[in-house]
Order: C-alpha cells, then sequence, then structure tokens
C-alpha cells in the first residue's frame, strides 16, 4: 500500500508545484493527456537534453534528426504499422467497455494492474484463452464478452482542404520509421560510414485502449529513439554495448541501480520486426509494485531498410490503384536486395549490404516520471516532515534559488543582481516572499540543489550563505568564488 501512496503523493506534488496537470483542465479535463507546467517543462527538457549529451554531443558516430509527425501512407504500410500495430480487445455486452483480452483477468481484484506493452497478436491471443470465464474490469460481468477483435492503434488524420485531393495520414506511433525514411538523405549528406546512428527526439501518438497510472502510458507522448546501423554479423555485440550504455546513462543521472533492471524478451513476446529485445525496467510504484518497461533495446535486424526498399517499389501500384492501400501488397523485391537503393557500400570489406540496425527506444514522459519517483523523498525535521526531491543537478528545474534575508536594506537589489548574474550560465528563481525557512522547503519541493541567502553580512565581506538541498547544510562563500563554486558542484 505505501508505493500506491508514494504515485499519489508524487502526482499531488506535480499539481502543486507547477510539474504536470492534466490537459484541458478548465474543460473537464481530457483523458490520459497531460501538459507541463513551469517545472515541469524545465524538468523534461533537461532529460532530453542528458539524452542528447549522451547520444549524439559526446559521440562520434551518431548524428541527429528531426523527421516531421505526419508521413507518407506507404511507410506505415511497409513499416508493418497499418496491418500489425493493433491490439487485440474484447468488448463486454453489458456495460459495452472495450478491454485489451491480454489484460482480462479471472478475478475483479487483478484488474487495473496491467502495464505491459503491445505484444504480437497471436500472443494475445494465446494469452486470452477462454473469455467466459474472464471478468470486465469495468462492471464487473463475467463472460459476457464479444469475439476479441483487432483495435487499430495509429490515430487517423486528414491532409488537404478539398474532399477530393485530400488524404488520410496517421500520426505516427513511432519516431523510428521518420529515421529509416531519411537513411539515404543521411548517408550521402553527413559523411557518416558504418557503424554510426541516426539519433532523433520527438512526439508519438497511440490511440492506446488501456491508459494509467499519470503520465506512464498516455496517448501523446514523447520518444527518443537512436537507430545504430551496423554490419550484419556486428548486431549482437553492439546489442550488448547499447545495454549497458543505456542502462549506465539512467544510473549516472541519479536512478538507483536497485530499482533498475534488464529484461530480455521471449520469444512469443518480440515485436514483428526484433530478433532480440531487452527492456529496461523501473520499480515503479503503482500496480502491483512491480517492474515496468522504461525503454526498449531491439535488434531489428536490416527488417526496416529491407522493407523500405519494397515500398519504394510499391509506389508506382500505390498511384494506379488511386492511392487505394487497402488491396497493395509490397513489391517483391526485385534480384539481389542488398544491392538496393538502401543498400550500403562498405569501402572496408569491399561489400555491399543492408545494414542491420540496434535501436534503444526510450520515452521521455516515463524516463521524467521515473526520475521524479526515484528522486522524491520524505524526511522528518525536528516535528516537520520535509519533501524533497533529489535530483541529479544536471535534470533540476531550478539549478540556483536566490534570496535577500529580508526585503529591506538593500538587500533585495544585491540579491536580484546575483540571480541576473548566474542566469547567464543556468536557470535561477528570485523569491523574496515569506519566512526563510518556507523558502527553503519550496525550493527542496522543487529539487533545486542550491539555494544563495544574501544577508547583513553580505554587505561587510561581500559573502552569501549557500545552502546544500540534501544534507541542509550551510557555508559562506565569497560572491567572487560563487559561479566556479556551483559550476563545479552543478557539473555545467
Ligand atoms: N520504435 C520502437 C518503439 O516504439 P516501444 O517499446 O513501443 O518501441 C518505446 O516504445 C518506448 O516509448 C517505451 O519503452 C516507452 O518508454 C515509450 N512509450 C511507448 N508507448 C508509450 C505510451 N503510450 N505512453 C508513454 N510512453 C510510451
Amino acid at each position: 500500500m505505501a508505493k500506491i501512496t508514494k504515485l499519489d503523493d508524487i502526482v499531488s506534488l506535480c499539481k502543486r508545484r507547477g510539474f504536470i496537470f492534466q490537459s484541458s483542465e478548465i474543460y473537464g479535463g481530457l483523458a490520459s493527456c497531460y501538459d507541463y507546467g513551469p517545472l515541469g517543462v524545465e524538468l523534461k527538457n533537461n532529460v532530453k537534453k542528458a539524452w542528447w549529451k549522451a547520444t549524439v554531443q559526446m559521440r562520434d558516430d551518431i548524428v541527429g534528426l528531426d523527421s516531421s509527425i505526419l508521413m507518407h501512407p506507404l511507410v506505415w504500410k511497409a513499416s508493418g504499422h497499418t496491418d500489425k500495430f493493433a491490439d487485440l480487445i474484447a468488448e463486454c455486452k453489458k456495460c459495452n467497455t472495450r478491454t485489451r483480452v491480454d489484460h482480462l483477468k479471472e478475478k475483479i481484484a487483478e484488474q487495473s494492474q496491467e502495464h505491459t506493452e503491445h505484444i504480437a497478436i497471436d500472443t494475445a491471443i494465446a494469452a486470452a484463452g477462454e473469455l467466459s470465464n474472464k471478468t470486465c474490469p469495468n462492471c464487473g460481468s463475467v463472460g459476457k464478452f464479444t469475439e476479441p477483435m483487432p483495435f487499430k492503434l495509429m490515430f487517423e488524420t486528414q491532409m488537404g482542404a478539398n474532399v477530393d485531393d485530400s488524404m488520410t495520414l496517421q500520426l505516427r506511433p513511432e519516431t523510428a520509421q521518420g529515421i529509416f525514411a531519411n537513411f539515404r538523405n543521411v548517408l550521402d549528406t553527413a559523411r557518416v560510414r558504418i557503424p554510426f546512428g541516426i539519433a532523433q527526439i520527438g512526439k508519438s501518438f497511440r490511440n492506446e485502449v488501456t491508459t494509467k497510472a499519470f503520465i506512464f502510458r498516455t496517448r501523446e507522448f514523447e520518444q527518443a529513439e537512436l537507430e545504430f546501423f551496423c554490419q550484419p554479423g556486428t548486431d549482437e555485440d553492439w546489442f550488448g554495448r547499447w545495454k549497458e550504455l543505456r542502462f549506465n546513462w539512467y544510473t549516472d543521472l541519479g536512478i538507483r541501480k536497485e530499482n533498475l533492471r534488464l529484461r530480455e524478451h521471449s520469444g512469443d513476446e518480440l515485436a514483428h520486426y526484433a530478433k532480440a529485445c531487452v527492456d529496461v525496467e523501473y520499480k515503479f510504484p503503482f500496480g502491483s509494485g512491480d517492474w515496468q518497461e522504461l525503454e526498449g533495446i531491439a535488434n531489428r535486424t536490416d527488417y526496416d531498410l529491407r522493407q523500405h526498399q519494397r515500398g519504394m517499389r510499391t509506389l508506382n501500384k500505390w498511384f494506379e490503384n488511386g492511392r487505394d492501400l487497402a488491396n497493395i501488397e509490397l513489391a517483391e523485391e526485385a534480384g539481389d536486395y542488398q544491392s538496393g537503393p538502401l543498400s550500403y557500400f562498405d569501402d572496408e570489406q569491399k561489400a555491399r549490404y543492408i545494414p542491420y540496425v540496434i535501436e534503444p527506444s526510450a520515452g521521455i514522459d516515463r524516463s521524467a516520471l521515473a526520475f521524479l519517483v526515484d528522486a522524491y523523498d520524505e524526511e522528518q525535521v525536528r516535528s516537520e516532515t520535509r519533501n524533497l526531491l533529489r535530483f541529479h543537478p544536471a535534470l533540476a528545474p531550478i539549478k540556483v534559488a536566490v534570496f535577500p534575508l529580508v526585503k529591506r536594506d538593500g538587500l533585495p537589489d544585491i540579491a536580484h543582481n546575483i540571480c541576473n548574474d548566474l542566469k547567464k550560465h543556468f536557470n535561477c528563481f528570485y523569491d523574496e516572499k515569506g519566512a526563510i525557512g518556507r523558502r527553503y522547503r519550496r525550493q527542496d519541493e522543487a529539487g533545486t540543489p542550491f539555494c544563495v541567502t544574501v544577508d547583513g553580512q553580505t554587505k561587510e565581506d561581500k559573502t552569501v550563505t549557500v545552502r546544500d538541498r540534501d544534507s541542509m547544510d550551510q557555508i559562506r562563500v565569497s560572491t567572487d568564488q560563487m559561479l566556479s563554486y556551483f559550476r563545479e558542484k552543478l557539473e555545467t
């Protein structure tokens, strides 16, 4: 029970301190959609910055990309999403609620604990078994389900103002396909050689049947994906390296090792494109308090590039059929696919091949939730409970808060000047309202690593009090030394 309370505490802190709000709250809210407030957007930006720094900035072999959300429908046909990206659902005949069949349980008490990701339809059918003894999570009826049916997870929208030439497009359900569709462009322009990667951060959309647990699974979310292209035969080695690199990324940013693990997928769990997959899992405090996926790392082989090569050949048929995708099969590969338009000529090997791909695919919102959960702490300080977020400095929304001890004697001016100087280097916040103890507590809840207080002594010897969030220790630092002191502590 304590774990469930903890998520509630975090949800309430997020609302109270302006990290995360329900979307469209003034109109009663929109289910499973969330807005990031002033502190939330800083946290989320910092998670993205930390990912980009580790994945693109610090490496010579990875370049970035920002592809569009709307793409040609053949992209999704070729990738397999049009035909296979669906959940198997059944409708309760009594209350008309639809539920994923792999989430149906025999007893009502076991409901609402499911957070599994999409699984192959065949696996879902096997997992569903007999529905006659399954319970509706909404009304509790037993065995009152329709036959299972696939439910497509991609959102659709119309492009074009005229009825005649408007076309139905899908909002991307993953950013990855934008990378595959640009493989040739990047290869031809960025002077990259295999092994190399293309990284991208952006919004994805899935019309999830089950959305739960705050920002853990929503219908609009942000992904950080890397497609790392390598020579076939070296893929298993790269898969191993990326598992380690991605695990360490989370622990380097403060996630406790005991709350993080790697879990290999069993054969029937694998997505249609994957040869192997491992999840980075975090021990989230909801559902059964169980391990949940934070990130998937997959060996996608040459599946996507091969599929897009076939898709490119399908284009003419698509125009002939009046843009009707329903009856179009992807064109068969003509001749040797290894020398097709998405193949790569390896100078060293003197060979042409379609590269294999290792894909670490992380959720930004889900990572932000894990960082919030892991950083959250409650501490008894004398008779008071101190709530705090022990964020890694790189993730903290505000790095330094600056206070004048009192609102007189020229202290606010000095504090303002200090704050403005520090702002040139990192995010700072000025606050002069309320008792100093309360101002410290507010920053503890925001996860601010340091507070600077300007007092009477500052005017005499040009020193300020610097208070450390975690230890609450206070030391005096000279204003001349302050910037280098914070630079070292914040690792900026
Ligand atoms: N390109 C591979 C791919 O998209 P995925 O396992 O479906 O793989 C990768 O998604 C990550 O994206 C997940 O590990 C999770 O962090 C995040 N994610 C997926 N669906 C999500 C949702 N509905 N809400 C929030 N995050 C989601």
